[in-house]
């Protein structure tokens, strides 16, 4: 008769299997109970040296031992394979670093910026990109056939795609002032409504220009509001974007939406007003558009002549961002390398 405790081996490996949680370590159970050199192959192999009675028993204990094992593994390794596997908790092991993701910095500035006016009690608003010609141009004071409309190159959409109107042109707004005209028309002072989006204008892609970029637009219309509250309300935000440092200045300009218009300059944040390569040794650098909201919008949003006076400004972000972050190049913002957006 064969020496080995059946019994013996078939408790020890039940054990093994249902307090096994890896795969890897059922593997083991597997080899070592059922493998080539397992104790139990041993003996299937060496039946031929039994005795003619004690073969066939032996013979079927060691079968059943194998079958019963075997689908024990199995039942284990369905269960394993559920998911039920669960590594033993090393406390100590680092845990997996997830990558965050960060801000976009034309987000970040364009944030920074609403948050100043935030403070000072504006609202903030958002309009569609796609436009009607009404309200980029003409309710602006820009009529169709006047020059300064160059200035404003524009994306037309076809005609396919246009409104229910027929006589109506849309387009990419090719900045954020006919939101002046939107809230204007539905809205009646007093209004104090900033307006970051975005804007699109036809032009050659190069270091400082892209066909779509940011703008924040603003404008604060009530009675009596003055050309000083302007001058107050830029400052407190150039400081507050630039460092409480920084000088201003207005330059006379044109604008046909607003009368006056300056364009503002701050004195250059490299070299203080000095002059450098940023400033182009100029000692100040332009960073918005600004003036008085002309009485020809008010008249087409309905407002009664006289009634009101309003100042309005508009900046672009990206240029502003590049300023801040000393960054010469406004086609990085949106070449989406991680290794440049990660920086800020
Ligand atoms: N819309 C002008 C532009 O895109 C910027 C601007 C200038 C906005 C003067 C204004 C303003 O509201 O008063 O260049």
């Amino acid at each position: 008769m064969l020496n080995i405790d059946i019994a013996g081996l078939q408790a020890s490996a039940e054990k093994e299997i249902s307090e096994v949680i890896t795969s890897v370590a059922l593997e083991e159970i597997r080899v070592k109970y059922l493998g080539k050199k397992s104790v139990i192959s041993e003996a299937l192999s060496s039946l031929k040296n039994l005795s003619s009675e004690d073969r066939p028993l032996v013979g079927k204990l060691a079968n059943e031992f194998k079958n019963n094992i075997t689908a024990l593994i199995e039942a284990k390794k369905n269960e394993l394979e559920k998911g039920v596997e669960t590594q033993p908790l090393d406390i100590s092991l680092p845990g997996v670093k997830m990558d965050m993701g960060c801000i976009h910095p034309v987000t970040i500035v364009m944030r920074e910026i609403c948050d100043c006016f935030v403070k000072m009690g504006f609202c903030v608003v958002e309009g569609p990109e796609i436009e009607t010609e009404d309200n980029n141009f003409t309710g602006l004071n820009i009529p169709l056939d006047h020059p300064s409309r160059e200035a404003f190159d524009t994306f037309y959409l076809k005609s396919e795609v246009q409104s229910s109107k027929p006589t109506e042109k849309l387009l990419l707004r090719s900045h954020t002032s006919p939101m002046q005209v939107r809230v204007m028309k539905e809205n009646k002072p007093p209004l104090a409504v900033i307006v970051p989006g975005r804007v699109y204008r036809p032009d050659a892609v190069d270091a400082s220009h892209l066909f779509m970029f940011h703008q924040v637009e603003g404008f604060l219309v009530d009675k009596n509001v003055r050309f000083s509250d302007l001058k107050g309300v830029l400052a407190q935000v150039s400081k507050e974007l630039f460092g409480s440092d920084i000088k201003m200045r207005f330059r006379p300009h044109f604008f046909p939406f607003t009368e006056p218009s300056v364009e503002v300059d701050v004195s250059c944040i490299m070299c203080k007003g000095k002059g450098c390569s940023v400033c182009g040794h100029k000692g100040w650098l332009e960073i918005l558009g600004a003036g008085m909201v002309n009485p020809a919008v008010f008249k087409h949003v309905g407002y009664a002549p006289g009634e009101f006076t309003g100042f309005a400004f508009g900046m672009g972000v990206e240029r502003i961002a590049m300023l801040k972050y000393r960054i010469n190049d406004i086609r990085l913002f949106f070449e989406n390398d991680i290794r440049f957006l990660k920086q800020f």
